[in-house]
């Protein structure tokens, strides 16, 4: 078995428990992982939540503040910045012809800070702009602005973020 090599930015190690596979990843002070995960070679910030049946991959860097809820898929070539939240089932792409094999034809997909994925979304490589809402289900094939709610198939820019919303936001 590969030998784990689980880091911490503290003085104490993460101790991953024998329900989760955490292998050569540098995890943020009070972040808590939940059982059932497959999650390598990535960065992940400080208090952050990631959930159960959540597989993050090589080179994935996710900021502070960030929640991942259970059963999310992160590939390779996505960046979370800070205060994202990453809703249940969402599917991120960097393979637009696979199996392309080769890693040099995947695509590179960004999270702004305070962007929100609802549930069930599909994120193909793109960038999503600050606090962008995107709505559950939405498959997002372009970039989206920041301070915009995005729903369907294609996404496509429903409305602006009310003043509401981004204070909200901004209290996070
Ligand atoms: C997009 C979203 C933020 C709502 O935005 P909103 O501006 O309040 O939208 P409304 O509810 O007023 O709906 C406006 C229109 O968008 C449609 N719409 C809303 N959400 C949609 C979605 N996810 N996909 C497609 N269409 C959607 C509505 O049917 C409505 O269409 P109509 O004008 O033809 O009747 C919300 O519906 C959503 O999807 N949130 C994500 C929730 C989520 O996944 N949470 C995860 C943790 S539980």
């Amino acid at each position: 078995m590969a030998e784990q090599k689980v880091q911490q930015k503290s003085e104490q190690q993460y101790q991953p428990n024998q329900h989760q596979l955490i292998n050569n990843c540098f995890i943020g002070r009070n972040t808590k992982i939940w059982n059932f995960v497959n999650i390598y070679d990535c960065t992940i910030g400080d208090n952050c939540m990631v959930g159960t049946f959540v597989e993050i991959q090589k080179d994935v860097a996710i900021g502070n503040n960030c929640r991942i809820q259970s059963h999310s898929f992160i590939c390779s070539l996505v960046t979370i910045e800070d205060n994202v939240f990453v809703g249940h089932g969402v599917m991120f792409i960097n393979d637009l012809l696979p199996p392309s094999g080769d890693p040099k034809n995947w695509k590179r997909t960004i999270i702004k800070k305070g962007a929100s994925i609802g549930s069930n979304a599909t994120i193909l490589p793109v960038t999503i702009g600050e606090n962008s809402i995107i709505g559950a289900g939405a498959v997002v094939t372009k970039d989206v602005p920041a301070d915009s709610v995005v729903v369907g198939n294609p996404a496509k820019v429903l409305r602006q973020l009310n003043q509401k919303e981004k204070e909200m936001i901004n209290k996070k």
